[in-house]
């Protein structure tokens, strides 16, 4: 199959060699994939019930069968293994581990204990995910994210996972993008468990980076030597940079999206303009900082061994109005809620005209290449993996059964020389997760999405690679991006 790749203005178009041990992989998450939630002992999680509100997640979709990975894991495994993956990172459901909170469940163990035997023996690095959204609804149904409690209670899962795959599994995410927890569950609405409390984001915020610390410590103890989370870091541009007011916006941005993560887990301390703020912003009739208790800070940064980016565009970002913006609204699906922020109320994401993939969501490779360098200079000395970046195009099989995604070639091809060119000027970038193995479940958007590098047909389960899957198999196997 012949497929055109375009040059990405700025970066070399010629061969491109990465360093000697630059893992290549795919990322995949639990309700995104897997199905059969009610199989060996799983309970609902927040996203069950959430699937089940009329309006919330796109056409009625729901994770019910989704990619029926449950079933089908040894043919995945072998798929993935076949399209050149030297590392594959995977999210391990929490109602499969704990049902309801309760109890250890084996039989939902061992289903991850067979995945890891099987990754091993195909040579693939697993890397696990301890969290990637699917609380346990009974948590939620005692304040989920809000109640400090919830933190203690990650602890247990992470353990319980920790037993029985500790010995195999060489990397520990303990969550994935704390940002999307907190703010598009607990703000926003557009997550579950489809809160939209205003500062419970920020409580929530605060838990999570609660139950990440003690988890680093606990694992820490039990031998785990490589533990992280995955951060979606966004770069924010003030659209005029010459404008104070625009300046300001895309410092709120910056804030409420980066360093309200970036400073608890790396340098112990809340950045003083976002609790400023944030200052007036309340949860329960008291000031949303009551929930951050004397030592918390130091619990949330314990020491991590590697930090995961997960990073798909940036913004422009404006304190004025503006008529072409980028995504419905800034109170769109992907937004912070800003209505919610005092202060942020006016603030815009005016298009800079750049393409746009499926998501509505602007292809600028530069700006991860700027972010890995920013990260590398304000926070030295930490490794870090992207764990995940991609693309959303609808490409369907064409009548000879060939599914062409030339654009997904084309934003994988422009990321990895931003990575690349970011490793150039310093960044300790360890290897990079392409999102994703194949098509799933794209939460509110439901099956409407597809960032596979594998096709999933739902109806029947075939599985199909695109182009895109044999070119990331050259470039995985070879270490090298083609001319
Ligand atoms: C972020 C999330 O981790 C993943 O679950 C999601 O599918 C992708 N990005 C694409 O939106």
């Amino acid at each position: 199959m012949s497929v055109q790749i375009r040059p990405v203005e700025g970066y070399p178009t010629g061969e491109l060699r990465f360093p000697a041990g630059f893992q290549w992989g795919m990322a995949t998450a639990s309700y995104q994939i897997e199905g059969a939630v009610a199989e060996d002992g799983r309970t609902p999680s927040i996203w069950d019930t959430f699937c089940a509100v009329p309006g919330a997640v796109m056409n009625g979709d729901t994770g019910e069968v989704a990619c029926d990975h449950y079933h089908r894991m040894p043919a995945d495994v072998d798929l993935l293994a076949d399209l050149g993956a030297t590392s594959y990172r995977f999210s391990v459901a929490w109602p499969r581990v704990r049902p309801d909170a309760g109890p250890v469940n084996p039989a939902g163990l061992a289903f991850y204990d067979r995945l890891v035997d099987a990754l091993l023996a195909r040579g693939v690095a697993p890397w696990v995910t301890l969290y990637h959204w699917d609380l346990p609804q009974v948590l939620e149904d005692a304040g989920g994210w809000t109640n400090r409690d919830t933190a203690f209670r990650f602890v247990e899962h992470a353990t319980a996972v920790h037993e029985v795959l500790g010995d195999r599994v060489p990397t520990w995410t303990t969550l994935n993008e704390p940002w999307c927890s907190a703010f598009l569950g607990y703000t926003a609405g557009h997550h579950a468990p489809g809160r939209q409390e205003g500062a419970a984001g920020l409580v929530a915020a605060h838990h999570l980076m609660l139950a990440h610390g003690m988890a680093v410590t606990e694992l820490r103890s039990r031998g785990a030597d490589r533990l992280g989370i995955s951060l979606n870091l966004t770069v924010a541009d003030p659209f005029d940079p010459e404008d104070a007011v625009d300046v300001d916006a895309a410092r709120r941005i910056d804030g409420l999206h980066n360093r309200l993560f970036l400073d608890p887990v790396l340098r112990g301390s809340y950045p003083a303009d976002v609790l400023e703020d944030t200052g007036e912003m309340t949860f329960d009739g008291r000031p949303w900082t009551d929930a951050v208790r004397d030592g918390d800070l130091e619990t949330i940064s314990a020491p991590i061994d590697v930090l995961g980016v997960n990073h798909y565009h940036g913004d422009a970002v404006s304190g004025h109005p503006h008529t072409d913006v980028v995504g419905a609204d800034a109170d769109g699906p992907d937004r912070v809620p800003l209505s919610a922020f005092p202060g942020s109320e006016h603030v815009t994401f005016p298009s800079r005209g750049l393409p746009l993939t499926d998501m509505g969501w602007e292809i600028q490779p530069d700006g991860l290449r700027r972010l890995l360098v920013r990260l590398h200079e304000d926070y030295p000395g930490i490794p870090l993996h992207l764990t995940e970046t991609g693309a959303a195009y609808p490409d369907a099989p064409d009548d000879d059964g060939e599914v062409r995604d030339p654009r997904r070639i084309d934003f994988l091809d422009s990321y990895l020389r931003a990575v690349h060119a970011a490793i150039d000027e310093g960044a300790d970038v360890r290897g990079f997760f392409q999102w994703s193995l194949m098509d799933n479940f794209e939460w509110a958007f439901g099956y409407a999405k597809r960032f596979g590098i594998v096709h999933v047909d739902y109806e029947t389960q075939v599985r199909t690679p695109k182009a895109s899957a044999y070119w990331y198999a050259g470039v995985a196997r070879s270490g090298v991006l083609p001319a």
